[in-house]
């Protein structure tokens, strides 16, 4: 089989001279890819008004904010912490979507003063909505359209049992309480999962959202979620955004003629948008072999990029300081008191101890899953933009540890 190709520069600029610059581990981004992403997403939905909700969760920081917005793009905000970001990275309010699970009546005041639109995902916080505001803030309602998608069971999250969304099957009791506190409904919601393949699953959970929508007069919107799956290894099969967005576009036209206005379409991709365009350069400490196995020991680990432990993901690892040499097995394990292995049984050019690798597909839930578990700092990001390397996050220092704990006299 050929060697997949790994890149060794993004925009010309070398990834060993970022990881030499900044130190290791540095998480690194390709503004480019980002855009393009973006830019994908837009002409597979060009028959219909889109608008790119980019889940902010997937990767906070306020630069990445910026290139999704230079772009084009809007943002889904899941926390007021997160709102509040994207306020920072420039973005007006009312093209924030604030899309929380479970939180306080209190929260939701906070971001409404704040203007973002908010997504409400339980009936009795709707039912405190509509008291509090009646129909003076509109509102959009979060679906559970009962269809089981994604990847994995951890991310799949539009099933029966899932505790995201107000079931389907109490519609009725959703629109008892919109008509008894008048409540101004402008927008309805799913998002299923994480990681689909299929056009499929889109338009059935459309179907549920358009049989839902006919019974709210006032919508200006329907919100598809996210959760397109993007490649991690040579020969994944990932989502066809050009198949999904005819295939969704052309239902949802039929829809809006149903319904007698035209909507507009809302997406909230997160990994599509930003995966493919991260990686973690990371250092080999030490390379040691075991009667069965050889491992290669890096300063990361699960503190730094949890996902190949948390849904056992497939992270491509490549060696950026010795590319051609003979391919060998792996283990590429972190170093924390667990057994945080990154990539099992991978051939990776030889590793010798102090070789810088790249871990990819790091974009998305990277960083923002980050820990200081192990009392180990969180890592440095770099953002390549216009063919340079550019600090967008400082490494933690010892002192950020303490910043706040408070010591006690003891
Ligand atoms: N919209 C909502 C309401 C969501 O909950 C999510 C992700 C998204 C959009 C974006 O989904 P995406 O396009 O990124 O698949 N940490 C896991 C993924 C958790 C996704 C949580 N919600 C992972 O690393 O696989």
């Amino acid at each position: 089989m050929p060697r997949p190709q790994h890149p060794l520069t993004i925009q010309g600029v070398s990834l060993n001279s970022v990881a030499e610059q900044f130190g290791t581990p540095v998480y690194v981004y390709d503004g480019d890819k980002i855009t393009s992403q973006i830019k994908t997403l837009q002409q597979a939905f060009s028959k219909v008004p889109l608008k790119i909700k980019y889940a902010t969760k997937a990767l906070t920081n306020v630069n990445i904010l910026k290139v999704v917005k230079l772009a084009g793009g809007e943002v889904d905000a899941v926390s007021v912490q997160e709102v509040r970001l994207c306020l920072e990275a420039g973005f007006k309010a009312e093209d924030i979507m604030y899309t929380p699970n479970g939180v306080s009546l209190e929260e939701i005041k906070e971001v409404v003063e704040l203007g973002a639109m908010i997504n409400l995902d339980n009936l009795p916080v709707l039912e405190l909505f509509g008291q509090t505001y009646g129909h003076e803030v509109p509102v959009c309602i979060r679906i559970n359209p009962h269809i089981m998608a994604g990847g994995n069971a951890k991310i799949s999250v539009g099933h029966i049992a899932s505790k995201f969304g107000v079931s389907i099957h109490q519609l009725d009791e959703i629109l008892e309480l919109v008509k008894k506190y008048n409540i101004q409904v402008t927008g309805l919601h799913l998002h299923t999962g994480s990681d689909i393949l299929d056009a499929e699953v889109f338009l059935k959970s459309g179907n549920v959202l358009f049989e839902a929508a006919l019974k709210f007069p006032e919508l200006k919107f329907l919100d598809f979620g996210g959760g397109f799956k993007v490649g991690y290894k040579e020969g994944d099969v990932v989502t066809d955004m050009m198949e999904v967005g005819n295939r969704v576009s052309e239902a949802f036209l039929k829809f809006c003629e149903k319904y007698g206005k035209k909507l507009e379409l809302w997406l909230e991709p997160g990994k599509f948008v930003v995966s493919e365009a991260g990686s973690l350069l990371v250092q080999a400490n030490v390379v040691k072999k075991t009667p069965q196995i050889t491992f290669v020991g890096v300063n990361s680990g699960l503190n730094h990029l949890i996902r190949p432990m948390m849904y056992d993901a497939y992270h491509d690892v490549y060696n950026l300081s010795n590319p051609e040499g003979e391919e060998k097995k792996y283990n590429v394990v972190g170093y924390i008191c667990e057994t945080d292995t990154i990539a099992a049984e991978r051939d990776i050019a030889e590793v010798r101890m102090g070789d810088f690798l790249a871990i990819k597909n790091a974009g998305a839930y990277g960083i923002s899953m980050a820990s200081n578990y192990n009392s180990r700092l969180r890592p440095a990001e770099v953002l390549i933009w216009e063919g340079k390397a550019r600090l967008i996050r400082k490494r933690e220092e010892f002192e950020d540890l303490l910043r706040n704990q408070v010591v006690l006299d003891l």
